[in-house]
């Protein structure tokens, strides 16, 4: 996800009259060992908000039933984010030129929002880096200002070393919370992904099923250092979102079939219901795939906008109708553009939903998610 974009989401070309090349029949396979579904919310400046505000936050989705929330390591700067009037400016983990230098500021912020999410019951999934950094789509940040590019990101040896070096940095901070490595906190930590939408910006690698290995590569090097640890390893939505019908990475082969891989993130943003059920329970139904191939599968991002046809509650309803965990990209604290008061010149993307907003039912929707019956075991996974 675009962090500030403003217009209304991908342009959809969606056909169900095109020839289907994942045409296996849907089976659906419901794990029925008891396993519940479950829902979250993105929200990745919270670790930027005054501790007050991360605890309202977090005990108002905790009483809804939400049970985790994806949290980025990332910069923040002070002032209005996305109905927030009162976020902080936190500094990288690698400035501009610092590439192997860390200023653990960020990590001991996001230390500090694990407690809360720990003391409420909610588990996190923490995204190390934003493939959108390196090219400058998000912002251009150390790894853009030394690699420049993409493609070179993805394909150098040396960049490879600096990024594994960061992820061992991340995954081995010592939490002041909780005086145990990030790696064994596996009952507030639910994964890392490898990173917010690899290979973004590098069509061309996607195309190609990721010739350097780089996924599969990072993921191998996370493994190592989880060790035993349950905590898993998740792709963080590989190409960016999903959208038919020459928009789909989020299961590339390499990933699917990569040993150190647990669960394979999806990320999209649809306009209709029945273009999320195409890739959901569908002709493209990542359901499928995951089972097949022995996967976890999550919704990670999608979001609604209000120029939407099928608002919230409607879509909402296909994930849980076929047991799909997921999390809304983004549940936010402040208010939405849809409420009377909401603050100008906020970096809005659209896809918010204020804690009161009436733009969709979020307790409504993670109760339902409670209650459906997962396609895969997420028991000791979540809460
Ligand atoms: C890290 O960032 C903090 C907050 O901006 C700053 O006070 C501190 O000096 C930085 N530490 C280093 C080692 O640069
Ligand atoms: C950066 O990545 C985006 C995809 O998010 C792509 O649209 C854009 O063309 C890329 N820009 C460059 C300069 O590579
Ligand atoms: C997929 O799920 C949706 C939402 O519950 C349902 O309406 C649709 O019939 C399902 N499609 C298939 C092919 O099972």
């Amino acid at each position: 996800m675009l962090l500030n974009r403003t217009s209304s989401g991908p342009a959809i070309a969606l056909t169900f009259s095109l020839a289907c090349y994942h045409c296996a029949r849907p089976q659906n396979p419901r794990d029925s060992s008891g396993s519940k579904s479950w829902a979250g919310s993105n929200l990745y400046f919270l670790h930027g908000l005054p501790l007050s505000d991360q605890t309202n936050y977090v005990e108002t989705l905790a009483a809804w039933g939400v049970k985790v929330l994806r949290l980025w390591v990332t910069q923040t700067s002070a002032g209005c984010v996305k109905g927030s009037t009162d976020v902080q400016a936190v500094p990288p983990l690698e400035a501009i030129g610092f590439i192997g230098t860390y200023n653990t500021s960020v990590l001991a912020s996001l230390d500090n929002t694990l407690k809360i999410l720990s003391d409420n019951g909610i588990k996190a999934i923490i995204s190390p880096h934003d493939a959108g950094s390196i090219n400058g789509s998000n912002g251009c940040d150390a790894y853009c200002a030394k690699y420049h590019n993409s493609d070179t990101f993805y394909s150098s040896t040396d960049a490879k070393t600096n990024y594994d070096n960061r992820l061992k940095q991340i995954l081995t901070y010592q939490s002041p919370n909780f005086g145990r490595p990030w790696a064994s906190l596996s009952d507030v930590i639910l994964a890392f992904d490898i990173q917010n939408e690899p290979m973004i910006g590098s069509t061309d690698m996607l195309e190609n099923n990721d010739p350097n290995d780089w996924i599969c590569g990072r993921a191998g090097v996370m493994k190592n250092i989880l060790g035993n640890s349950n905590i898993k390893v998740a792709t963080g939505g590989i190409g960016g979102s999903e959208y038919c019908c020459n928009h789909e990475w989020n299961m590339l082969n390499k990933a699917l079939y990569c040993d150190a891989i647990d669960i394979m993130s999806v990320h999209g943003y649809m306009s209709k219901a029945t273009d999320w059920a195409y890739f959901i329970n569908g002709s493209a139904s990542v359901l499928n795939q995951a089972n097949s191939a022995g996967k976890h599968v999550m919704v990670e991002e999608w979001g609604v906008s209000t120029s939407y046809q099928d608002d919230f509650n409607v879509q909402v309803s296909v994930f849980n109708d076929n047991g799909m965990p997921w999390l809304y990209w983004q549940v936010i604290p402040g208010l939405d553009q849809t409420q009377s008061g909401a603050p100008s010149s906020c970096g809005y993307d659209g896809f918010e939903i204020g804690l009161a907003s009436s733009k969709g039912d979020i307790a409504d929707a993670a109760a339902a998610a409670n209650a459906a019956t997962a396609n895969q075991s997420w028991i000791g996974y979540v809460p």
